[in-house]
């Protein structure tokens, strides 16, 4: 099952990537938000028609242009989006496919939904070709309305009036990735333990780290600034959290989703609460959580982003901090009592989760917040709730996000960088392969973090 992290092990020295800080008020998710590109009514015209040398396919990037104009080499060449179709011609995708008993993976809209831009026959244009992948207009919108005015130097505010999505805020960059790298309300677009179990990889997700790796391939210079102002690291983490433990609450929520048979949809549970290893090593074995409350034996709702949730909520909010807490334990208890008690209990935590959204959009993290988070996010470790592998590997990049944050913001010197670089590398390898994965390791890799918090 095991995703191994090869991108991860360099990330470290990346740590510098990410937004500057500035106040950022954003727009929280809400029923006037923007469509997203999938689901939008302007149609795609393809990667092609944005992908002239004197549009966004120059070699290298333009001296005296306000963005860089060679996105589309970089795409091509280093971002997996621009391979995501021809995946779904590899063996594994091929033994998926057979194991679901769907046809070819890259004919099948259970596969295409997510791995190229698959809109509606009607809504592609001439040069649209599905095996470009997850192509600009799959994140950035169908360029029908705005292909034309953007050429001639509109603003971005008026590029998003004429149908582009603004994929500079957090809030909407979050719920356009997650739409893919979790799924959403649909019979297709979501990846199901059914899928899983064929072959299909385990799935994670951090907005900050992911933006970071993907890669990036616009500059948050002074200019960016000015034409999109630029939210911290920290603020881009913090409301993907959110947004991340949104969507899965929807997805326990929704009924089109919630069922496998008699059983709960299990890729919302803690894959590692089933498929670990039953040896005797004390280390390896189960471990009550205060945070979870659940006696042993029982599959447990993946709560790494409620974790991550309550340690910002913690500084942020106090007062939501103690009613997250109190519900997670709820929520978590009613897993165990039944499926309406759980979905019950589901729509109570959502409510709470979609406030500290609202917040989360319009708070600027100081100095002191990051200190203050990075701090409790260590000292969790003391209190056992970072024990389960989804946690470590949650917590893990948003050790990352936060040093980027701190550093971008001026917060910490080369030398300190380099010591809570040489940190963070060691929680990237203790939580590089799950399957491998050592709770003490990852807890021993904290404990480095520890001395330089303190
Ligand atoms: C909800 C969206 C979604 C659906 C539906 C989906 N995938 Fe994926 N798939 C992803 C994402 C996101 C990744 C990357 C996961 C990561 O690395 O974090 C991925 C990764 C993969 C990989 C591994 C790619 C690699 O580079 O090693 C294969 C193979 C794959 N998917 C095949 C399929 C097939 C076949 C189907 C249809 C049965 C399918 N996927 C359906 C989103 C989806
Ligand atoms: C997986 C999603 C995704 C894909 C695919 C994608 N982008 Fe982006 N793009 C982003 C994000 C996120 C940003 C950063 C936020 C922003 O500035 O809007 C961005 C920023 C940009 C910028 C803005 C730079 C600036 O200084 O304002 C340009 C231009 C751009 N992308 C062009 C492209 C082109 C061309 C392609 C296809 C070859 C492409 N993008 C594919 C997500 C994507
Ligand atoms: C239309 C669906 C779709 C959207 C939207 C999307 N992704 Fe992806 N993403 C994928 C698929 C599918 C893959 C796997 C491709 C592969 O491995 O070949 C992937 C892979 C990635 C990877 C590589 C992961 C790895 O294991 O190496 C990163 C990083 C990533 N996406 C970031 C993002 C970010 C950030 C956003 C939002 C700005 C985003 N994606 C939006 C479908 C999507
Ligand atoms: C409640 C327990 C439970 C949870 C939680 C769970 N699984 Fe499973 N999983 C199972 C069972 C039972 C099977 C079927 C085992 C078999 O067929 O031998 C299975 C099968 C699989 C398989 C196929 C195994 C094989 O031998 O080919 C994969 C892959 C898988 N699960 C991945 C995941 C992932 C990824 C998650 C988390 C998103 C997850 N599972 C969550 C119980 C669980």
């Amino acid at each position: 099952m095991g995703n191994s992290w090869t991108w991860l092990s360099n990330w470290a020295g990346l740590a510098t990537a990410g937004g500057l800080l500035s106040a950022a008020f954003l727009s929280p998710a809400s029923a006037d938000d923007p469509k997203l590109p999938f689901h939008g009514a302007d149609t795609h015209l393809g990667v092609t028609s944005c992908a002239g040398s004197t549009c966004h396919g120059a070699v290298e990037p333009f001296k005296g242009s306000n963005v860089l104009q060679n996105e589309f080499i970089t795409w091509q060449r280093q971002d997996k989006h621009a391979r995501a179709y021809a995946v779904l011609l590899n063996e594994r995708s091929k033994r998926i496919a057979r194991n679901l008993g769907i046809g070819d993976a890259h004919t099948a809209q259970m596969c295409l939904d997510c791995h190229s831009d698959n809109v509606a026959e009607n809504m592609r244009g001439r040069q649209f070709q599905a095996s470009d992948g997850v192509g600009c207009e799959s994140c950035h919108g169908g360029a029908r309305r705005w292909l034309g005015i953007h050429v001639a130097g509109s603003s971005h505010a008026e590029n998003v009036a004429a149908g582009m999505f603004p994929t500079e805020d957090p809030v909407q960059r979050a719920r356009l990735c997650l739409s893919c790298h979790f799924g959403e309300s649909s019979q297709t677009k979501f990846v199901t333990h059914r899928i899983m179990g064929a072959g299909h990889p385990r799935m994670s997700f951090e907005l900050d780290t992911f933006t970071t790796i993907q890669p990036a391939h616009f500059a948050v210079d002074d200019d960016y600034k000015k034409r999109k102002g630029a939210p911290s690291s920290i603020q881009v983490w913090a409301v993907g959290q959110s947004l991340a433990l949104a969507a899965m609450l929807e997805s326990v929520l929704d009924d089109k989703r919630n069922r496998q048979g008699i059983y709960p949809e299990l890729v919302a549970f803690d894959c590692h609460a089933c498929h670990h290893q039953m040896s005797n090593e004390v280390d390896l074995r189960w471990r009550p959580r205060a945070g979870v409350g659940l006696p042993p034996g029982y599959p447990r709702f993946n709560d790494a982003n409620l974790v991550m949730l309550r340690v910002i909520a913690g500084r942020v909010d106090p007062d939501m901090a103690k009613r997250l807490t109190a519900k997670s334990v709820e929520f978590h208890k009613a897993s165990a009592e039944g499926p309406a008690q759980f979905q019950g209990k589901a729509k109570e935590l959502l409510g709470l989760v979609n406030d500290m959204t609202k917040k989360l959009a319009g708070h600027s993290f100081s100095k002191d917040d990051m200190n203050a988070v990075l701090k409790a996010l260590v000292a969790e470790s003391g209190t056992g709730e970072l024990f389960d592998y989804a946690v470590a590997e949650q917590a893990t990049m948003a050790l990352g996000a936060i040093i980027s944050a701190m550093r971008v913001g001026g917060f910490i010197d080369q030398a300190q960088l380099d010591k809570m670089n040489a940190a963070l590398e060691k929680c990237y390898a203790a939580t590089t392969d799950d399957e491998l994965y050592r709770p003490a390791d990852f807890a021993a890799a904290l404990g480095s973090f520890r001395a330089l918090v303190n």
